[in-house]
């Protein structure tokens, strides 16, 4: 198929072209000076060149503490952007798959969300993404719109990357415990993306919001601390860290983040099959390619 890939820079966008490579189908790739999904003439040409019978959206603006201060940019990448792609999609018959989040959710459930909960997102990016998740449901009827959460990888700024820096320079850390949710790896969110393609080739592509996120819950402090040890294992870091639970609360951030953040990934599975690795192999694969870098 003829794939548009948007965000090409970006962890997921990174992840896609690797993980499109091999698959046979044709994916063109657009990093943000391509093309600026917040800008409609750009949008409306490139894909009117290019004629995708699928675009995955993997552009948005993803700063959550700084959108607090910078609510028009993030609107105008997360909302106006997707409702760009969404009509230039729409016009011409394409599927548009967008990548959402979980912060849409308040997180004050206790048991995973389901894509029918209902929204509420705390800070000013959850607010901006479902706003883009509404102009998409809206303006564009072959949609696929998949909320994730805590991405990482190889590539790009994560949670990872950032333990494994800290971790490095200092000799005790201290991570949030009472917020849980299922860290994913990026390169997970590909292949989900290229099950949804190859389920439209074959004419079988469902559409609608779906849940796809890494298979266990965890706080970051319980993240961090599996990172530390694969990565000591590894040989990337020469000791752990001594590392102390701390609350919310002793972490102050611009941005409020749910506190309970775990999706249920079931309709994606049932629909798509493309099940994402547990969280422990996931880091596993990322780190390998980290330390292979
Ligand atoms: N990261 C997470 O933990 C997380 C959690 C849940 C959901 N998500 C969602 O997952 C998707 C992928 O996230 P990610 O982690 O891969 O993000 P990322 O690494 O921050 O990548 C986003 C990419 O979008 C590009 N971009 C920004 N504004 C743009 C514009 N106006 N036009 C075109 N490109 C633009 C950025 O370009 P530059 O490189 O030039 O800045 C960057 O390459 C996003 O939709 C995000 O909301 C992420």
């Amino acid at each position: 198929m003829r794939v548009l890939l948007t965000g090409a820079n970006g962890q997921l966008g990174r992840c896609v072209q690797d993980v499109f490579a091999a698959s046979g189908h044709e994916l063109t790739a657009f990093d943000r000076l391509a093309l600026d999904i917040s800008n409609s003439e750009s949008v409306n040409s490139v894909v009117g060149k290019h004629c995708p019978q699928v675009i995955i959206n993997a552009a948005a603006y993803t700063a959550v503490d700084k959108a607090e201060a910078e609510s028009e940019l993030a609107a105008q990448i997360n909302t106006v952007g997707a409702a760009n792609l969404a009509r230039a999609a729409n016009d011409i018959d394409a599927l548009l798959i967008h990548i959402s989040t979980d912060y849409v959710f308040d997180g004050r459930k206790t048991t995973p969300y389901v894509e029918t909960d209902a929204t509420n997102p705390q800070g000013v990016y959850g607010q901006t993404k479902l706003a883009g998740e509404q102009e998409i449901q809206h303006h564009c009827s072959k949609h696929l719109i998949l909320r994730t959460a805590w991405v990482f990888s190889e590539y790009g700024n994560n949670f990872v990357k950032t333990m494994l820096r800290l971790g490095k320079e200092r000799d005790a850390l201290s991570v949030v415990d009472d917020q849980v949710g299922c860290p994913t790896y990026a390169g997970d969110i590909a292949r989900a993306c290229l099950s949804v393609c190859e389920a439209a080739e074959a004419g079988q592509a469902k559409y609608g919001v779906y849940h796809y996120c890494g298979g266990e819950a965890v706080s970051w402090y319980e993240f961090a601390s599996i990172i530390f040890e694969q990565a000591v294992a590894k040989g990337l870091l020469p000791k752990m860290p001594s590392l102390a639970a701390i609350t919310t609360e002793q972490y102050p951030t611009p941005a409020v983040r749910p506190a309970y953040s775990v999706l249920d990934e079931a309709r994606f599975l049932s629909d798509y099959g493309a099940s994402p690795l547990k969280s422990g192999e996931a880091i596993r694969v990322c780190l390998e390619r980290l330390a292979n870098d």
